[in-house]
C-alpha cells in the first residue's frame, strides 16, 4: 500500500534515500581526493574520528550543511558537510566533542557555514562542560568567501577564549594549517603535530620569499620539528595519524572534563606505599654529576606512566602528567641532564604555562627540584629572562591547587624561591638528605664573601668546606620550617601519595579580582 503523506514513496524508498544521501556525504570531496589523501600518508577526517573515538560512539552533526556562496561559480559546487566533520562521541566512555577538517572538500578551507558548524560544536562542548578536540588539515580561509570566512574565524576564536580554562581544548595538526587556521589551535591548551606531514605558519613559503627574501620549505618554516623544538608552539609530535590520535586518547584519560569536575579516577595496580630503594642512590656523590630526573618521576607515579608535554623544548625542565593512586597530577621537574637543570627563559615559559593549565583544571602539582639557579648572560637578559622567570614565579604564586615539592639536590638562589617553595605557597615541601638549599654554590659564595683571600688557596679551600658543611644541606632550611620534612628518597612515592590525600580538601582564600596581570 502507498501512503499518501509520503508523496508516493514507500518507507523503504525513503530510508534508502537517506542512506544514499549519507553515503554521498561520507564521501566528502569524492573517491579521487580520498585516494590522494591516502597516497600522502594521511587519513580522511572520518577515519581519524573513528580512531579517536571509542568504536561506534561517534554521532555526527550537520552532515548535510552546504555553503551559501555564489561568487566565483561556487553555487555549482556544493558538497555536503562543507569541509568539516563535526559531532561528539566518547573516549574510554567519557564524552568529547570533535571537529575534523576534511581536506578532500575545498582543501578543508573555512567558509561561513563551515565556521558555524564548528561554532555549534564549541557551544555544545562548553554547555556540556566536556573537552573539545579539533583535527586540522586545511588551507585556511575559503578564498572564494573572503570576509565571510574572516568573520567565521573570529567567531571560532571568541569561543576558544570563552572556553579557555573551563573545558580542555586540544588541537591536532595532521596536514597543512595555515593563515586563519593557526590561531584557533594557538588559543587551545595543547597542540600536537605529525612529523613530516603537518605544518603550521601564518604565511607560507611563497609570501616569506616575497617579503623577506628567505627561501624555506614548508617543513623548515613550520614543520613539527620547528614547532616542538624551536618555537614551542606545539606540545608534541608523533610519526603518523594513527599514533597521534591514540596518544590524544591517552592524554584525554589524564584530563578532567572541565574545571570543576576534577580529574578522572582510574583503577591503579600500584600501591601507594610502594618504596623504591634504587632512589636512595639516584643522586650521584659528585654534586656536579648529572642524573636523569625522569627516572625519579617514573619511579614515583602510578605504573611509571608519565605523559610528557613539550618533551623536545627546553629540555632542562620536564613537564607532564602522571597519576598518584589513580588520580592525575601535574609534574614539573628540573632536569640535571640538560644544562644542569638551570632555569632559563624557555624553561620558565614552558613550566609556567603547564602550571597554569594544571591550576585552571584543579590538577595537583608535584615539583621535583634540582636547580643551580637562573642562566646568566646577555642572551638571556636581552631576551627578557626577568619577565619569563617571573611568569613561573607568578604561575606558582597564583596556583591554588595542592602543591607538593621535593628538593632532591640543588635549590640555589631565586630559583629556590620559584620552584614551588614554601614562601610561594607550597603546601608540603620535602627535601632529600642530599638537598643543598642555599643562596648559591659554595665556590661562588666563598669567592664573594672572602674576596681578599682569593690568592690564598688553602684559606679558600677551608672556607669552601666550611660553607658546604654549614649551608649545602637541607637542614638550614629545615631549621626554619621552609622544609616540612627531610625524607628518605626511597619513600618519596608514599610521602607524596599521603600528602595528596590530605590536601584533597584544600580551599585557599584569595581576594576577589577580575583577573590577574601575569607578566606576559
Ligand atoms: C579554497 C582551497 C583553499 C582555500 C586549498 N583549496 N586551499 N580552496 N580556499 N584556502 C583547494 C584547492 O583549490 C584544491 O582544490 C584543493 O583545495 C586541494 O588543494 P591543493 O592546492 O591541490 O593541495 P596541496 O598541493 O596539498 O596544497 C595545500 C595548500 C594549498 C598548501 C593548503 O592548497 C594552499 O596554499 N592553499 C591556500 C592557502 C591560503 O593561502 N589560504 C588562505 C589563507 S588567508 P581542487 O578543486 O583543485 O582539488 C587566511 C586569512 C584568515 O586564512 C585570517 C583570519 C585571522
Amino acid at each position: 500500500m502507498i501512503c499518501p503523506t509520503l508523496n508516493g514513496w514507500t518507507m523503504k524508498d525513503i530510508l534508502e534515500k537517506l542512506d544514499d544521501r549519507r553515503a554521498q556525504a561520507r564521501l566528502g570531496g569524492g573517491q579521487v581526493r580520498i585516494d590522494a589523501q591516502h597516497a600522502r600518508g594521511k587519513l580522511t577526517a572520518r577515519e581519524r574520528i573513528e580512531l579517536l573515538m571509542d568504536h561506534g560512539s561517534f554521532e555526527e552533526f550537520d552532515m548535510f550543511v552546504q555553503h551559501r556562496s555564489t561568487d566565483f561559480g561556487m553555487e555549482k559546487t556544493k558538497i555536503p558537510g562543507d569541509g568539516v566533520v563535526t559531532g561528539w562521541g566518547t573516549v574510554n566512555g567519557r564524552t568529547v566533542f570533535v571537529f575534523a577538517k576534511d581536506f578532500t572538500v575545498f582543501g578543508g578551507s573555512l567558509s561561513e557555514t563551515h565556521a558555524q558548524k564548528i561554532n555549534k560544536i564549541q557551544d555544545m562542548a562548553l554547555k556540556m562542560r566536556a573537552p573539545i578536540i579539533g583535527l586540522f588539515d586545511a588551507g585556511g580561509a575559503r578564498i572564494q568567501e573572503g570576509v565571510a570566512a574572516l568573520g567565521g574565524y573570529g567567531e571560532v576564536f571568541r569561543r576558544n577564549v570563552i572556553a579557555s580554562g573551563v573545558i580542555p581544548q586540544i588541537s591536532v595538526i595532521l596536514g597543512p594549517c595555515a593563515g586563519g587556521d593557526v590561531y584557533s589551535p594557538a588559543m587551545t591548551d595543547f597542540i600536537f603535530m605529525v612529523r613530516d606531514r603537518s605544518y603550521m605558519f601564518v604565511t607560507g613559503p611563497d609570501v616569506v620569499k616575497t617579503v623577506t627574501n628567505e627561501t624555506v620549505t614548508a617543513e623548515e618554516l613550520g614543520g613539527a620539528k620547528v614547532h616542538t623544538s624551536k618555537s614551542s608552539v606545539a606540545d608534541g609530535a608523533w610519526d603518523n595519524d594513527v599514533e597521534a590520535l591514540l596518544q590524544v586518547r591517552r592524554l584525554i584519560d589524564f584530563l578532567p572534563a572541565n574545571n570543576t569536575d576534577g580529574a578522572p579516577h582510574w583503577p591503579s595496580f600500584d600501591t601507594a606505599d610502594r618504596v623504591d630503594l634504587s632512589l636512595d642512590t639516584l643522586v650521584p656523590e659528585n654534586p656536579n654529576k648529572p642524573y636523569d630526573m625522569k627516572e625519579l618521576i617514573q619511579k614515583t607515579v602510578d605504573e611509571g606512566d608519565f605523559f610528557e608535554i613539550q618533551e623536545s623544548f627546553a629540555k632542562n625542565i620536564l613537564t607532564g602528567f602522571g597519576r598518584m593512586e589513580g588520580r592525575t597530577v601535574g609534574i614539573v621537574a628540573n632536569q640535571p641532564m640538560v644544562l644542569a637543570g638551570v632555569l632559563d627563559s624557555d624553561a620558565s615559559r614552558k613550566a609556567a604555562r603547564f602550571v597554569r593549565f594544571c591550576d585552571a583544571f584543579e590538577i595537583p602539582i608535584v615539583t621535583f627540584v634540582d636547580v643551580p639557579g637562573f642562566l646568566p648572560g646577555t642572551a638571556q637578559e636581552y631576551g627578557g629572562l626577568i619577565k619569563h622567570g617571573a611568569k613561573l614565579l607568578f604561575a606558582y604564586g597564583e596556583a591554588s591547587v595542592p602543591l607538593i615539592t621535593v628538593i632532591t639536590r640543588k635549590a640555589f638562589g631565586g630559583a629556590y624561591d620559584v620552584m614551588a617553595s614554601k614562601h610561594l605557597g607550597g603546601d608540603i615541601n620535602f627535601a632529600w638528605p642530599t638537598a643543598q638549599i642555599a643562596v648559591m654554590g659554595a665556590k661562588g659564595a666563598v669567592e664573594i664573601i672572602f674576596r681578599s683571600d682569593i690568592g690564598d688557596s688553602d684559606a679558600i679551600a677551608a672556607k669552601t668546606k666550611d660553607y658546604e658543611e654549614r649551608f649545602l644541606s637541607p637542614f638550614v632550611a629545615a631549621e626554619r620550617g621552609y622544609i616540612d620534612e627531610v625524607i628518605m628518597p626511597h619513600s618519596t612515592r608514599r610521602r607524596i601519595a599521603r600528602g595528596l590525600a590530605m590536601l584533597a580538601t584544600k580551599k585557599p582564600e584569595r581576594p576577589w579580582k577580575k583577573h590577574d596581570n601575569i607578566p606576559l
